[in-house]
This record gives structure tokens, sequence and C-alpha cells, in this order.
């Protein structure tokens, strides 16, 4: 394969961080070096982008790092990215450091920011989906899904013994920003009683009708998942409402929050980490670009950064309807 004449690939991850972050920039570090391109780890993101935050990266840099949870090359959210002027001073120090190539690790904000630089100064530039929320157009999981799910599994299942044990009706909030996809997958894989997602509108007297029904069949405890972005406000209010219409009820609230991001990422992460990482560099060497890179049905496929910003994943509904039926 030639190399399509790149001398310089720059990678950077930018957003929340996701386990298989490492991963990912391993598998375009090495990659980069196999094909004879010198890697540039660009730290924090577009902050770094912007300050010129950059190192040449050996084989060596990356030995190591493919069990660790977060990014060794840091993250950071910058909002004014979009603007043309402050994406405009990132280009040029791209354009200084001779980087002729740049691999974006992060979420469908990180793809706006690359997509503006490919369109509007021509720079080649790939995306990976790297995100807990799995609300990536493009992809059938993103980088980090599938660790934050396990780890939410283990968290609700010890949940689970303390519910049971004292007859307790647990509102366990999960990340997601505004997509249940956390809140779905850790829902059938708990035996939830209910969940409660962004993607459908909630009513909490129907969910009060619910937990008496559950009540009257002799279950003793339960476990209701609510995504975070859901129509009716966070666990800690729902459950405050919960209490108000039935107060012989003993409700309890645990936030999963930033522990989902953490930890060791799952084999399934790493894989898809690694197999994405080296289509990123890949698909840089043929001349591909403003694209995100992402798997469908085992198959690399390119999504368009316009498509990827713009279009969404949609939750299965019969998995809801599933969910429902085995909640009985
Ligand atoms: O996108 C990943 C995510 O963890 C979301 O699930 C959550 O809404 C958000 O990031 C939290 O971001 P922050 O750590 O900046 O508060």
């Amino acid at each position: 394969m030639v190399n399509g004449e790149l001398k310089k690939i720059g990678v950077l991850t930018s957003g929340g961080d996701a386990p298989g972050m490492n991963a990912a920039i391993r598998a375009v570090v090495r990659t980069a070096i196999y094909n004879g391109i010198q890697p540039v780890g660009i730290r924090r993101g577009y902050a770094g982008l912007l300050e010129g935050d950059f190192y040449e990266m050996q084989s060596n840099s990356v030995a190591k790092i493919i069990q660790q949870g977060g990014t060794i090359l840091k993250s950071s959210r910058v909002s004014n990215f979009k603007d043309p002027e402050v994406c405009g001073k990132a280009v040029e120090n791209l354009r200084k450091e001779g980087i002729d190539g740049l691999v974006v690790i992060g979420g469908d904000g990180s793809f706006r920011g690359a997509n503006l630089m490919h369109k509007e100064f021509g720079v080649r530039v790939v995306g990976l989906p790297g995100t807990i929320d799995n609300d990536i157009f493009g992809t059938d999981y993103t980088i980090g899904f599938d660790t934050a799910i396990n780890t939410a599994v283990d968290a609700i299942d010890k949940i689970r013994d303390t519910a049971d044990s004292h007859n307790l009706i647990f509102f366990v909030e999960v990340m997601g920003r505004d997509a249940g996809f956390i809140a779905q997958y850790t829902a059938i894989s708990t035996g939830a009683e209910a969940m409660i997602i962004p993607e459908t509108e909630n009513n909490l007297d129907d969910l009060c009708q619910y937990l008496e029904k559950e009540r009257r069949s002799n279950k003793t405890s339960g476990i209701i998942i609510v995504s975070e972005g859901a129509d009716l406000g966070s666990a800690e209010q729902i459950a405050e409402e919960v209490k108000k219409r039935l107060p012989n009820y003993e409700a309890r609230v645990t936030t999963l929050g930033h522990v989902q991001r953490g930890g060791s990422p799952s084999c399934r992460d790493r894989v898809l980490a690694s197999i994405l990482g080296n289509a990123a560099v890949e698909a840089l060497m043929n001349g591909i670009s403003g694209v995100m890179v992402g798997q469908i049905n085992n198959e690399v496929t390119y999504t368009t950064f316009d498509d990827a910003c713009s279009k969404h994943n949609h939750i299965n509904w019969k998995w809801q309807q599933i969910a429902h039926v085995l909640s009985i």
C-alpha cells in the first residue's frame, strides 16, 4: 500500500474520555510507524492543538497502554473551536509542524471541529468514535461503550443485593447524555424492573401504577434505571416524586456518574479500538478524509462527518418491549 505521501500523522483525543481510547492511540501510532509515517501526539485535544502541544511518538510511547483506561494524550472540550478563526489557528499549527494527516478520537462534538478543518481548510482528517454513550451514527458500537455498560452492570448487580435484602426500590442513574443506550443495555442485563430513557415520553403516574402492580405480584424490591437525559428529571427528582405518591415505599438513589467512564477497557473495546485505529491510518494513506471510521456488522465503514454529526443511532424498540416482558 502506498502511504499517499503522508509524512506525519497527528493524533488527539477530544471530549469525554472513554475506555479504549488508549488502545486506539496505540493502533494509530503503530500502524503509522509500520508504514513509514511519523506519528505526532497532540496533548489535551483541541486545546493542545491550539497551543501547539505536540510530541513525536515512537513505538514504545504506546507500550503497555492497551489495558489502561482514560487517555495518555489527555482530553478537553473546547467550545469555541467551531469559530473559523480559532479553528484556523489550529490548522496553522498543524502546518507549521508538518502534520499532513490527523486522527481525531472523540464524539460528535469533536467531529464538528474536524469537519470544519476538513471543509474550510482542506485538512486531511478522519475521526474515530470514542465515547461511552454509543450515540454516534455510522457505527454499531463506539469505543468505550462496552466497558461502560459492564462497569454499570457490575455496580447494579451489587445494588440489587441491598435492594433485595431491605425491600427497597432503587433509582439508579446512568450516563448517556441524551441517548438511552447505556440505560437500555444495563436494564436488560440486570433484570431491572423499569427504565426511563430520553427517547420515550415518560409519565410518573404510569411508573407508580407499574410499581404498585409489581408489588401486588409479590415483588419486594425493584431497580429502576434512569438515563441522565430523561424527561422526568434526575433519578433524585424522580425518587422524590414517587415517594410523594407512594409514601409506603422506601426508595434510594444511586448516581453512577463518572465511574462509568473509567477503568481498564473490555476485550471488545480493545479489539474495536485496535481495528478502527488501524483503519483510520489506512484511510488517510488512501486519500480518504472528512469521514468517521466505524464498524457495522464487523466491516469497517466510512461515514461523512456531516452524517455522523447530524444523524442519530436509534434505540431498538423491540428490545424495549422485551425488557418490559421480561420484567413482569
Ligand atoms: O459523553 C460522555 C459523557 O460521560 C456523557 O455520558 C455525560 O453526559 C457527559 O459526558 C458528562 O460530561 P462531563 O464529564 O464534562 O460533565
